[in-house]
């Protein structure tokens, strides 16, 4: 049987291929949901972008742990935040913890901004292999390497963010950027 793949605090992304959960299915602060969504099933992978900094960084730990419980030997779970090294004061503005206006507003519940090397933290310590995808250090530099999408699409990425075609085409900088991750379970 091919085994599920799974888009964690969906929101209105739907992706080909992926089951689509939001909050009220799967949340990452409730293993109560997870065993009552999944029982015994383990899936093949996880996708999450722009979640984990609605947690708290207790929260992100624990989360991570209970992705791992889900995933099978091999999965990946896919993950992306805001990037706390991103020299854009602008962005900084709007992803900082609490957001930059009304309740509503999709950073209201940020709880935690999160640079590279912190994050990869949070899934190494429950003894996933981490990738990084796309960051930046903490001088502003930007790194990527290849990533397919195949494997799970991340919108706010140099790869498919619409505010950053220019960057592709090689005629300016990134209009918007996130950290992106694969952290592997091992097999
Ligand atoms: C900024 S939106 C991102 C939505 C979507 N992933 C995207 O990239 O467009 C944040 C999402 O995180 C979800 N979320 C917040 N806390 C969560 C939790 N504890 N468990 C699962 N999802 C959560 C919200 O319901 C919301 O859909």
């Amino acid at each position: 049987m091919v085994s599920r793949r799974v888009i964690l605090g969906a929101g209105d992304q739907t992706w080909d291929g992926w089951t689509v959960t939001q909050k009220e299915q799967l949340d990452l602060t409730d293993p109560g949901s997870f065993a009552r969504f999944f029982g015994p099933e383990l899936v093949g992978a996880f996708l999450c972008e722009h979640v984990w900094e609605h947690l708290t960084l207790e929260e992100g730990s624990a989360a991570a742990r209970l992705c791992w419980r889900y995933l099978q030997p091999g999965g990946v779970l896919r993950v992306a935040v805001p990037d706390a090294h991103f020299p854009d004061a602008g962005y900084q503005r709007t992803v900082q913890v609490g957001g930059p206006g009304p309740a509503d507003h999709p950073a209201a519940g940020h709880q935690i901004v999160y640079d590279a090397r912190t994050f990869a933290e949070v899934f190494i310590q429950v003894g996933f292999e981490v990738t990084l995808l796309e960051y930046h250090d903490s001088s502003g530099q930007f790194h990527a390497q290849p990533w397919s999408v195949a494997h799970g699409p991340v919108y706010r990425s140099a790869l498919l963010d619409h505010r950053n075609a220019d960057y592709r085409a090689g005629r300016g900088p990134l209009g918007f950027a996130s950290i992106i991750l694969d952290a592997r379970k091992p097999a």
